[in-house]
């Protein structure tokens, strides 16, 4: 009873949550998904965002959660793994698939590298291609797949798809030929018909009416999908050429491609008819309508006469290497035809998927750089189906979902239960039907259908499709799952000699054995395949390799159509097996393709053969979820104080169970040898939402970490770089003060106190402390040469520093070279007859102008204002400048106060003109003369030793060096200049009105 009422409300449950549009579920890791029939708002870039890197807990159930948590398998442990989609026809696999790829795309590449970008396109357009050449419209679905599809999608290390690989399994193809009412051919047909331009269709000799044609006529009246307008094979058609462009076909290749669709087309149509023995043609058979040969030749590129011929009759080799041509019955040549129709268009579609390998494939890979690619594969194969009339490609259809189912159970129940008893927890088996005993009614070696089906098609002569039915019965008399009308007599819902039955997973379902026998052998006649491989159109020759051969060639039997497809499929299995598994169970909620209709008995049955409920009772009673301690403890530590940040118990199960305490939620988990198993899903929300609560605490507390220690890096990266610009300044400041002090070691020595020593420059910071120590040093030398000098000899060297900076360089010889003796009236030797007198005459001038020192006296010849030139005597005191009568005891012909004195002129030559000019007075032109020795040099002197007193005196003295001066004397104005002459005996004065000239003796 409880179990009854839990069953009540899950499927209440289900109902009501496809009302609200939550079309997915989990039971477990299991993603179950009821096709809406409608647009949801539940994909696109916001959707994908929300899934993207969360746990599968995290957010509400969804297809995109599965994907990531294929993709976080896949990258952060490197494990291949696929995402396998099951479920009836039109229960949305495709669909799903698609939305698989692009959480894929959209995920994927953040750094847009163009090559990742490339393949994603490919990936993405392939499906579109694909879709146009194997799907169809079929009563359970208006866009069905007619092949299966397992696309293994190429990662590299960092996650971004680097390519992918494209396996197509067993296309219905026998749909080009005929379809059930209600269906239609491949869409590809139609969306040339209806999609292709006037001219185009011009060009393929085509009518845009699919009524017209045999293989369309059926499916004419018939648009693609249920929500799509009526021009969807126009615009698909738009859009699958484009997709071709993107994936890389080239224009010739696409034009092939409707060429060869075109031609499958016309060759539907063509009749025959049975002619008069002697007619014109061979065998008493022709085509109906000749037009239409001409159109398939031109069409595929070949001969016309050949394609006639090969519609007709065949080459057969007959014992001894010879050839000859049999001609068909209109029921052989009509045979022929629909084989020849159904290959061509079996190739053009494994082309295609070649072609679009091809450019997938990874390129330039190599796994020793590289290292290995993981892989998610993706499986979307078509449904389990049941129509009112089955045969041999729903045998396979269905064999496959067994297959499936199969692997699911292994993977699901099986490994599930075996998980419980391995890790130690008490558990009660729980019943579920394994569908292995179907699989072996099938693919049993010797025994099984399709080894009897290979069997009968093997044989020679005329064994019939009623003959291996016969011999099924015998095999599987007592088989539960098998039965036919033969075994059950009474049962009238099968017919004798033509159906048996197989009790499938899903459900019962009677195939005819009609064809079964020529669909399993899949033969076609070697001429067709010699006069494609012939044609002159590369694409079309490239999908015919084996009409290479030669007729007389023998070969060994070819598998078997069956035999391939067992073998595929147990490769696929084996594939799949060994990738980590994701399940993605699609439901069809009503048989009627509408919207929000949820037919109860019908999802009933699918969950049932799905073992859905045989999951949902292992999870029941099992467990939500399992993981491994130290991964819950990882993910949930924080939430407990005994665990966080690390744990000291003694292994990681004590932490988990002291964690699970904390929260109270020890009852409803258990404890296996390695992992914790949590019984429900409410105890994984309770835990996810203490956690949720605590990460941005976490995340502030790491924040605060990692920026303090960027902060403190930061800092000691500071320090360092100041701790070595102050040594490095240190040094080098050091280094500087030693080369200083090693140079400047004998600056002590006289006489030179370091002159020609050189300043090593310094450093920036040393600049203002070089100057200093420069001007220091400067001081300190001139003391070292002042401090020799003794203090007589000062007055003469204060006049000579005083020259020096009056006459600025400008007088080349000043006589500084010379000892000063100033006095020179005085002196016995410059003035032996009379320095007596001029003692006296000092004598009376120090009483009555009462001077101190004498500055400067000399013997001069002087001219006045009048032109008359007369030998005198120069005194300068510290009072007066007097102009002296020599020849008359130096009686004082003129005194001018020593402050009217403004400034004197001197030249620049060797010559000793002096002009003194006073305030007041007129300028007083001399030549310092008979001095002794003659000649000597003494202009300097007067001049040191006038600027001098004028310096301690603190007045201005203006000195002129020139070679030309001008004279002010009572308003005359005159030049005077200096004229040297080799024989003048004295220096002499020569005038005229408006010059004075002294003429020097320059010997
Ligand atoms: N998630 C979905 N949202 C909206 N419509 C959907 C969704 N899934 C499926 N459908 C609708 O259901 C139709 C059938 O889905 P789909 O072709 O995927 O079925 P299938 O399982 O691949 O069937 P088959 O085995 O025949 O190939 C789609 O054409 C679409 O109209
Ligand atoms: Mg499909």
């Amino acid at each position: 009873m409880p179990s009854l009422l839990a069953r009540r409300a899950t499927e209440e449950d289900s109902g009501c949550r496809f009302e609200k549009g939550r079309i997915y579920t989990y039971i477990g890791e299991v993603l179950v998904s009821v096709n809406p029939y409608q647009e949801l708002p539940l994909y696109g870039p916001e959707a994908i965002a929300k899934y993207q890197g969360r746990e599968l807990y995290e957010r509400p159930p969804h297809l995109y959660a599965v994907v990531n948590a294929a993709y976080k398998a896949m990258k952060r442990r490197s494990r291949d793994t696929c995402v396998v989609i099951s479920g009836e026809s039109g229960a949305g696999k495709t669909e799903a698939s698609k939305h698989i790829m692009q959480y894929i795309a959209a995920v994927t590449n953040p750094s847009q590298r163009a090559e990742v970008e490339r393949v994603k396109d490919v990936l993405l357009k392939s499906t579109c291609v694909l879709e146009a050449f194997g799907n169809a419209r079929t009563n359970r679905n208006h866009n069905s797949s007619r092949f299966g599809k397992y696309m293994d999608i190429n990662f590299d290390f960092k996650g971004d798809p680097v390519g992918g690989h494209i396996h197509s399994y067993l296309l219905e193809k026998s749909r080009v030929l005929k379809q059930h009412v209600g269906e239609r051919n491949f869409h590809a047909f139609y969306q040339l018909l209806r999609g292709s331009d006037d001219q185009a269709l011009q060009g393929l000799h085509l009518e845009r009416n699919p009524a017209v044609y045999n293989f369309t006529r059926q499916g004419a009246g018939l648009n693609m999908g249920v929500h799509n307008a009526l021009d969807s094979d126009e615009k698909n058609h738009q859009a699958v050429t484009e997709a071709m462009r993107v994936i890389g076909f080239s224009p010739e290749e696409v034009e092939s491609i409707h060429r060869i669709l075109a031609a499958i087309l016309h060759l539907g149509n063509i009749e025959f008819v049975e002619t008069e023995e002697d007619g014109p043609q061979k065998g008493g058979l022709a085509v109906a309508e000749e037009a239409l040969v001409g159109y398939v030749a031109e069409l595929t590129a070949t001969p016309r006469d050949l394609v006639l011929r090969t519609l007709l009759a065949r080459t057969v080799a007959s014992g001894g290497r010879e050839l000859i041509e049999k001609g068909h019955t209109v029921a052989e040549a009509s045979y022929a035809r629909d084989a020849c129709a159904k290959a061509v268009y079996q190739r053009l579609f494994e082309w295609v998927v070649d072609r679009i390998n091809g450019i997938m494939e990874p390129r330039g890979r190599d796994p020793r750089r590289d290292g290995k690619d993981t892989v998610i594969g993706v499986l979307d194969i078509y449904g389990f189906e049941v129509f009112p009339v089955n045969s041999f490609e729903q045998f396979c259809i269905n064999y496959c979902n067994e297959k499936l189912q199969q692997l699911f159970i292994q993977l699901i129940l099986k490994q599930e239960q075996e998980e419980y008893e391995r890790e130690g927890i008490a558990w009660q088996s729980v019943e579920y039907f394994n569908n292995a005993t179907i699989v072996e009614l099938v693919e049993r070696p010797h025994r099984g259908i399709l080894a009897v089906l290979d069997e009968a098609c093997s044989t020679a002569g005329p064994i019939t499709d009623r003959i291996f039915l016969q011999t099924l019965d015998t095999h599987h008399r007592h088989h539960p799952h098998y039965s036919s009308r033969q075994l059950c007599p009474t049962d009238k819902t099968m017919e004798f000699g033509r159906d048996f039955r197989i009790k499938h997973y899903a459900g019962d379902v009677t195939y005819s054995v009609e064809g079964f026998i020529d669909k399993n052998r899949d033969s076609l006649f070697q001429d067709f395949k010699r006069l494609l491989y012939n044609s002159t159109d590369p694409t079309l020759r490239a999908m015919w390799p084996d009409g290479q051969q030669d007729i007389t060639e023998v070969t060994k039997r070819p598998l078997t159509a069956g035999t391939l497809f067992k073998n595929s499929m147990v490769a696929l299995v084996e594939n799949l097996a060994s990738k980590e598994p994701f399940y993605v169970r699609c439901i069809k909620p009503n048989e009627d393709k509408v919207a929000g209709r949820f037919d109860e008995a019908h999802c009933r049955h699918q969950v049932s053969y799905l073992g859905l409920l045989e999951n949902v009772r292992v999870r029941r009673a099992g467990f939500a979820s399992r993981q491994p301690y130290p991964r819950f403890l990882l993910r949930y530590k924080m939430t407990c104080e005994y665990t966080w940040p690390n744990h000291l118990l003694g292994s990681d199960r004590e932490a988990v169970s002291a964690l699970l305490e904390q929260h109270g939620l020890q009852g409803d988990v258990a404890f296996g040898h390695s992992k914790l198993f949590v019984r429900s899903p409410r105890t994984l929300v309770t835990l996810e939402q203490s956690r949720a609560r605590l990460i941005p605490v976490i995340v502030l507390l790491l924040q605060k970490a990692w920026r303090g220690t960027l902060a403190r890096w930061r800092c000691r990266r500071l320090r360092a770089i100041y701790t070595i610009m102050r040594w490095f300044r240190r040094h080098k400041v050091r280094a500087h003060l030693t080369d200083l002090q090693r140079r400047f070691q004998a600056a002590r020595q006289p006489p030179l106190y370091g002159r020609d020593l050189v300043w090593p420059r310094p450093p920036a910071v040393l600049q203002p402390f070089q100057d200093t120590c420069h001007a220091l040093f400067s001081r300190w030398r001139a003391r070292q040469l002042v401090k020799n000098i003794p203090p007589s000899d000062m007055t003469q060297i204060k006049a000579k520093v005083a020259a020096m900076g009056a006459l600025q360089g400008l007088r080349q010889d000043w006589g500084c070279q010379r000892a000063w003796a100033r006095d020179y009236l005085s002196s016995g030797t410059d003035n032996p007859t009379a320095s007596h007198l001029f003692a006296e005459q000092l004598k009376a001038l120090r009483e009555k102008d009462g001077f101190g020192t004498v500055l400067f006296s000399s013997h001069v010849r002087k001219v006045n204002r009048f032109r008359k030139r007369r030998d005198r005597a120069l005194l300068l005191t510290d009072r007066h400048l007097y102009k002296l009568e020599p020849g008359r005891q130096y009686r004082v012909m003129r005194a001018v106060p020593l402050d009217a004195v403004t400034g004197l002129s001197v030249t620049s030559g060797r010559d000793q003109l002096v002009v003194l000019h006073a305030r007041g007075y007129d300028d007083l032109v001399v030549c310092l003369h008979r001095s002794q020795p003659p000649l000597d040099n003494r202009v300097g002197e007067l001049v040191g030793m006038l600027a001098a007193h004028c310096q301690g005196e603190g007045r201005a003295l203006e000195v002129r060096v020139s070679d030309c001066i001008p004279l002010s004397q009572r308003g005359a104005r005159r030049l005077i200049s200096v004229e040297p002459r080799p024989e003048q005996p004295e220096p002499d004065f020569r005038c005229n009105r408006s010059a004075f000239t002294l003429l020097w003796p320059s010997h």
